[in-house]
């Protein structure tokens, strides 16, 4: 029997392509798309879908109840950018949120819960390279305390009440579907809008801020991958390191510039430099790759020539790519 899923956050930058990346695997009928306020995008209404705030219990219950939700993704948050301007609402929504979801699936008898943790767990303290699995997790953002407090809860749920959570450690994602939704990584998506609109970005980091990144297709098989590898191999229920490539502002600019003629780029750091200065430069993966056989496909000349590729069919060039 497929699982029978609810995905919170369905209709942000993960959740507008993680939902069709399930229903394609299962099946329409199997994913319920839980949006916000917002009626969400025209593609989640393929299947079922119900609007809620995930801070309200009741109604993730109700949502189970109703569509007999064996499997949930839980995916709505408040993220790093939004979060240092909402200190209270991102705490709120990311703990109250996971603790509601979390409280649902122990009482309904929820098989497996996903809930994506971040490398914002990391702080200044930790090695900034091949940042290790077990570093010191002392982040300097609400954001990564409730990412830190969520993967000690989950860790939690999973040892007094048995709750099957499954967490990863979500780079930077970079997609072409959705746009991002306040992050501190969001740079590396916008980048390719205006190179393509515009010929020309300022970005919001300096030129040699590195980080972790990830293209979206390699997040989807690592999500889909360690929610269907068998308990016995996931080691870890607070959150795994899982990475892919690690580059520059600088270094992403000049790919682009490979493909996009006269494309320039200038720099101007606005606040999201300093949490960007607190985060790793790369991390080291290697527990997910011996636990559960995780390994990316993409790096950075493979995921510039295809995001290219996308938006350059969606969005009008003005540049030849
Ligand atoms: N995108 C990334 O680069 C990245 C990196 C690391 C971790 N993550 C994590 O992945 C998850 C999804 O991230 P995303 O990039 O899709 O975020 P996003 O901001 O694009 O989407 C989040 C969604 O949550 C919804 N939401 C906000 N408050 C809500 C509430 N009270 N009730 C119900 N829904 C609510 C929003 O409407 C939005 O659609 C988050 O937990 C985030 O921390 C994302």
């Amino acid at each position: 029997m497929p699982p029978k899923i609810l995905v919170t956050g369905a209709a942000g930058q993960i959740g507008a392509e993680l939902v069709p990346a399930l229903r394609l695997r299962y099946g329409n009928a199997q994913v319920v798309a839980a949006v916000h306020k917002a009626p969400g995008a025209e593609a989640l209404r393929a299947g079922p879908t119900v609007t809620l705030d995930v801070v309200d219990e009741e109604a993730i219950s109700k949502a189970v109840r109703d569509h007999g939700v064996d499997t949930i993704y839980h995916l709505a948050a408040l993220l790093s950018a939004v979060g240092e301007d909402k200190p209270d609402l991102a705490w709120e929504v990311n703990m109250k949120g996971l603790k509601s979801v979390l409280d649902v699936a122990r009482r309904s008898g929820v098989k497996r819960v996903f809930w994506p943790s971040s490398i914002a767990v990391f702080g200044p303290n930790a090695p900034r390279t091949m940042t290790p699995q077990n570093a010191s997790l002392i982040p300097t953002t609400i954001y990564g305390v409730s990412k830190v407090s969520g993967e000690l809860l989950c860790n939690y749920y999973f040892l007094k009440y048995g709750l099957d959570v499954r967490s990863l450690r979500y780079p930077g994602l970079i997609s072409s579907e959705a746009p991002p939704g306040g992050g501190t990584t969001d740079y590396a998506v916008e980048i390719f809008y205006a190179a393509l609109e515009k010929g020309a970005y300022t970005c919001f980091l300096r030129k040699e801020t590195a980080l972790p990144m990830m293209y979206m297709p390699d997040a989807l098989d690592a999500t889909i991958s360690i929610m269907e590898t068998d308990v016995a191999r996931v080691k870890l229920h607070g959150g795994y390191n899982l990475s892919a490539m690690s580059f520059s502002a600088e270094e992403l600019a000049a790919e682009i510039g490979k493909h996009v003629k006269g494309f320039s780029v200038s720099y101007a750091p606005d606040r999201r430099q300093k949490i960007a200065d607190s985060w790793p430069m790369s991390v080291d993966d290697s527990e997910a790759r011996k636990d559960w056989g995780w390994s990316p496909k993409y790096g950075l000349p493979r995921m510039t020539e295809d995001m290219l590729s996308r938006l350059g069919r969606r969005l009008k060039p003005q540049k030849d790519v």
